[in-house]
């Protein structure tokens, strides 16, 4: 099998990417060789390529930035995704597109499933479920996959920057009202293969995401928690609490709740992704015990 990640020099893309050298014939673009704002160029370069499986891991993902260039965000995110389906329908491919929890406005307080209405309240939530639309439009065999608040070694995150603070200043503090659940890409490398092989029994939107539910607050004092555990120089005591209406410089809304259901996922395979936690802390041993 011929494996094309796009967005390969993202977060999840670098992640996924590196993970599939090890076992697939896979090749990259990053945002250089293939620039989804440029339809003809992603055309050109698609077409010259032979893949029999295509991941697309590339998004505008500035929630804010989106806001004010609204055009550029449907373009990338919901234009492009359409015409990879497209490519990919040509050539008898399967697509795996991933999507977000922003696509929620955030009003429910138990977990969303895939039959729950998206009803998005931010310009990069409505371009996305955008994408989801073009994507399922052109071949509802495609996968697109919802992950939320995604974090790995290959792009720093939230969760790298809560550490990088307490490791420099003696108080921090995060968001305490707002909740999802952390999705590790490690994690999402190792479960988007089950869907690699079998193809057609798997389709339409399927959420995954580290199973459990925590506010960027209780998240941010997980992860010192585990950077005090293996010995990683903290400067900070505890992390502290903020309220989403303390953010003054945000432009776009965003949902209070979007914590993902994995009960699909997990019925459809049948094993759950493990916990947030767990996930946090293989994180912090493996990458940030020694430095
Ligand atoms: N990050 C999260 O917390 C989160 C949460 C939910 C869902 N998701 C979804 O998960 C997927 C992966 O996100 P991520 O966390 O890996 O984000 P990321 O690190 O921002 O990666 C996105 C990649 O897309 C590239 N890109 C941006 N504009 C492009 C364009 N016009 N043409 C080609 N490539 C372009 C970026 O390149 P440059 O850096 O050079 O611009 C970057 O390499 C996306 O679909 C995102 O919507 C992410």
């Amino acid at each position: 099998m011929k494996i094309v990640v796009v967005g390969s020099g993202g977060r999840l893309g670098a992640a996924l990417l590196r993970e599939y050298r090890k076992k697939y014939d896979v090749a990259g673009f990053n945002h250089a060789q293939v620039d989804l704002s440029n339809l003809d160029d992603v055309r050109e370069r698609l077409c010259a390529t032979n893949f029999d499986l295509l991941i697309n891991a590339a998004a505008f993902t500035n929630v804010d930035l989106c806001e004010t260039e609204r055009d550029r965000a449907f373009l990338i995110n919901a234009e492009a995704p359409g015409v990879l389906a497209r490519i990919c329908r040509e050539k008898r491919a399967k697509l795996i597109h991933f999507s977000t929890d922003y696509v929620f406005d955030g009003q429910k307080r138990a977990p969303y499933t895939e039959e729950d209405e998206a009803n998005p309240i931010s310009v990069y939530g409505e371009s996305k479920l955008a994408g989801e639309k073009n994507v399922l439009a052109a071949e509802n065999r495609y996968l697109v996959i919802r992950v939320s608040w995604v974090f790995g070694p290959d792009r720093p995150s939230f969760i790298d920057g809560i550490i990088k603070r307490a490791q420099e200043d003696e108080t921090i503090d995060a968001i305490a009202d707002k909740f999802s659940a952390p999705t590790y890409t490690l994690d999402i490398a190792a479960a988007l293969p089950r869907f690699f092989t079998r193809a057609g029994d798997y389709d339409g939107i399927v959420h995954f995401a580290n199973t459990g539910r925590c506010s960027w607050q209780e998240y941010a004092q997980w992860a010192w928690d585990c950077c005090h555990e293996v010995g990683v120089p903290l400067k900070a005591k505890t992390v502290g609490t903020l309220k989403m209406k303390d953010m003054a410089n945000w432009v776009a809304r965003r949902p209070v709740y979007s914590v993902l259901s994995a009960a699909k996922y997990t019925e459809l395979t049948g094993t759950p992704p493990r916990t947030w936690r767990d996930a946090v802390a293989d994180y912090i041993t493996r990458f940030y015990s020694k430095k």
